[in-house]
């Protein structure tokens, strides 16, 4: 049985003030039926996890260098994020690949690196709005998962962002039966390459444009274990409705 995850990702968002909203998340979910996780920018980080204590929500990066340490000005390491309290890293957001360049190798090295320090890693994969038109959407994810994944993970390990590139913070969302198609495939690709035993564990997020409003619909598709949320994680009134709707799925 997979728990089901909300996960927050307030990318370049936040400082000390935003706190604010984890003491409200926590009063209204002191004893969650699934798991949280809120990604903060890493200045964060620290002071996110201390403000967390011993509540169950769970504290993310959202990028990791390869390297484990050296010449790399500006970048995080996997045991920085370690060191700050962080139990997961969000690897290879869109947003990343866009900005940064990101490559599917790029991902899986980083992906290594953050493994080998005990870091959950959550791989995001998903389509532009030009290669869903051309009809590639699923050939576009397959080739995502099969780079970025490293050989040999486990649900404990590996947590899978399904996020199509048009839907993320554009208050567009593909239609259920078209999210049903891509974690279908991506359940498929998992099995295929780590069996089913282990493919059967990792969690697939779905994330872009999920709101309180349209949570529970989401939820209810096939291979739907949670979500990755962005824009509404960042208020916790509207986190908090997708955590409800979750829990209710
Ligand atoms: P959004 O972002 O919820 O603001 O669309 C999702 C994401 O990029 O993880």
């Amino acid at each position: 049985m997979r728990k089901k995850l909300a996960a927050g990702n307030w990318k370049m968002n936040g400082t000390e003030a935003q706190l604010a909203e984890v003491d409200s998340l926590i009063t209204s979910h002191p004893d969650p039926k699934v798991e949280l996780l809120l990604c903060p920018p890493a200045t964060l980080i620290e002071r996110m996890a201390r403000r967390i204590g011993t509540a169950q929500i769970a504290v993310g990066g959202q990028d990791c260098h390869a390297a484990v340490s050296g010449a790399h000005t500006g970048d995080v390491s996997a045991e920085m994020l370690r060191d700050a309290g962080a139990r997961h890293v969000i690897l290879g957001h869109s947003e990343r690949r866009a900005d940064h360049g990101e490559t599917d190798a790029c991902i899986r090295a980083k992906a290594e690196t953050a493994l080998a320090h005990d870091l959950i890693v959550v791989i995001c994969v998903g389509e532009t709005e030009a290669q869903r038109d051309a009809g590639a959407t699923l050939d576009v994810i397959r080739t995502q998962v099969a780079g970025s994944i490293p050989d040999g993970v486990t649900g404990a390990q590996l947590i899978v962002a399904y996020e199509p590139v048009w839907a993320i913070g554009t208050g567009r969302t593909p239609t259920l039966e078209q999210i049903a198609e891509v974690h279908d495939a991506i359940r498929a690709a998992l099995t295929e390459r780590l069996g089913a035993a282990q493919a059967d564990t990792i969690r697939l997020l779905y994330g872009g444009s999920v709101k309180p409003g349209n949570a529970a619909e989401i939820f209810a598709v096939s291979n739907v274990d949670g979500a990755l949320v962005g824009g509404a994680s960042l208020k916790a009134a509207d986190f908090s409705g997708i955590i409800a709707a979750l829990e209710a799925a």
